[in-house]
């Protein structure tokens, strides 16, 4: 009985044992399946197969655009180190909607135009503090050409520069340079000052309603610091007869030195200064800004009013009459002083070609010239266009050390030296400019845009 007993007793101890280790195994990967992340489970198969993800329908959730941060760069290419604070950046006026119900257009847009000797440039400021630059045929830069027409009628910019190919006479490349004369003699017509540069004005203005879905924005127009009360009068004219009755007259170098000051401000301490040099293609400006409780001051500002790109133009033309009137002094004739439409042609033909061989070499040591009726090309080093453009450049390093000058002690705080118009890019005004003053010149990226940019803002 006893050994039955105990049997029983292992029997019911060994069914006990088999009724709980699975319980106790189930329960125990119950909690350890609490304790770690849910894993995926495998995937069903399905069909037709799933769509992937991002093509899967979902429901809309109002995303506002990322706000634009400049052209994309290249992944592959060198980090560009940021030392600049924020500022709007410029966008293309396609990738601006207007009307668009948080700004009413026109309320509050600012058009800075910058009216340059051979080119007029233009700054949209939307009403949210974007800078928009105006683009002309596409691109950035307009021609300030004027071109009268038979009918009276006067053509702007590129049009103007394609229609002179035939008929010169009656095309003014660089109205600015007129400021004076009261009146312009176009293919035996005369124009008034104020319409030949209001029609340049116009044409701007046109491009910025366009883009405003046609409203008028207020208007500043920018003019060299030298520029004197007749001068300033006569811009307010053109603008009278572009449309805009209460335009703002700024000088260059005080509206570049406001593009500048606001990228560049925070690296500046207060008490320092920033020196412009404007080197553009009919003048020049050198302008000292002293840093003073947050923001800047002009602190002197030094001018030459025909002193340009244009004249290095004239001094590299000179080295070509140089070498073909003492070649064939009859065919030079033809292209210095051109009778037929023909040679009118061919002298524009080398005008041009000349400014292009100019602005080549500053990116290349050397270039060829083509010179028409003598149907030759004249090899052009960068020693040659440097020993021609020397004086002109030594002209404005010398307004450059009398602005600084005149800014007494401030001056010897100078933080950087900004080199800002398109004739700045002869490497020879950086090198001539080091040379005198001891600061490495600042280079900008696009410095023909830098005074519309401060006009605007
Ligand atoms: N790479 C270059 N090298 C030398 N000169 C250049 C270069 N690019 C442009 N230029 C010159 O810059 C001048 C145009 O510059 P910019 O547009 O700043 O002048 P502007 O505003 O029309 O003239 P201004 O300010 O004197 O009234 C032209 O003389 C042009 O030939
Ligand atoms: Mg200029």
């Amino acid at each position: 009985m006893a050994s039955i007993g105990l049997f029983q007793l292992v029997l019911m101890l060994l069914v006990l044992l088999l009724i709980l280790v699975p319980i106790l195994v189930v329960r125990r990967r119950a909690k350890a399946r609490r304790a770690s992340p849910a894993r995926p489970s495998p995937p069903r198969p399905s069909f037709p197969p799933a769509a992937p993800a991002s093509a899967a329908p979902v429901a809309a959730t109002p995303v506002s655009p990322a706000p634009y941060s400049g052209p994309a760069t290249p992944i592959s290419g060198p980090a560009t180190p940021i030392s600049a604070p924020p500022v709007a950046a410029p966008v293309s006026p396609a990738a601006v909607r207007f009307p668009d119900p948080a700004m009413p257009a026109g309320r509050g847009a600012h058009l800075g135009i910058d009216f340059g000797t051979s080119n007029t440039v233009a700054v949209l400021r939307t009403a949210d503090g974007r800078h928009l630059p105006l683009l002309f045929d596409g691109s950035p830069v307009l021609p300030s050409a004027v071109f009268a027409a038979d009918d009276g009628r006067l053509a702007v910019g590129r049009d103007a520069l394609h229609l002179a190919r035939t008929a010169p006479e009656r095309l003014e490349p660089a109205p600015k340079r007129c400021i004076d004369d009261g009146h312009l003699l176009l293919g035996g017509d005369e124009h008034a000052v104020p319409a030949v540069i209001g029609a340049v004005l116009a044409r701007v203005l046109t491009e910025a309603r366009r883009t405003l879905d046609g409203a008028t924005p207020a208007v500043t127009v920018t003019h060299p610091a030298a520029w004197g009360p007749a001068r300033r009068e006569t811009l307010l004219a053109a603008a009278e007869r572009a449309g805009v009755a209460a335009a703002e007259l700024l000088p260059e170098p005080v509206a570049a030195a406001r593009f500048l000051t606001r990228l560049h401000g925070t690296v500046v301490a207060p008490g320092g200064a920033i020196a412009v040099y404007d080197f553009g293609a009919g003048t020049f400006d050198a302008t000292v800004l002293v840093h003073r409780g947050g923001r800047f001051d002009v602190a002197a500002t030094e001018g030459l009013g025909d002193t340009g790109g244009r004249d290095i133009d004239a001094a590299l033309l000179d080295e070509v009459a140089r070498v073909y009137a003492a070649r064939d002094a009859a065919t030079w004739q033809r292209l210095e002083r051109p009778a037929t439409a023909a040679d009118r042609r061919a002298r524009w033909t080398l005008l041009d070609d000349v400014r292009n061989a100019k602005e080549m070499l500053s990116r290349a040591s050397s270039t060829l010239l083509y010179v028409p009726l003598f149907d030759d090309e004249l090899l052009l080093a960068r020693e040659q266009l440097e020993a021609v453009a020397a004086p002109i450049v030594e002209r404005t390093v010398a307004a450059t050390k009398s602005a600084l000058w005149t800014a007494g002690p401030a001056a010897s705080t100078v933080a950087a030296v900004f080199l800002v118009g398109g004739a700045s890019r002869l490497p020879l005004a950086t090198t001539a400019l080091h040379r005198a003053i001891g600061v490495t010149p600042t280079t900008l990226e696009r410095p023909e845009t830098v005074v519309a940019e401060g006009a605007a803002a």
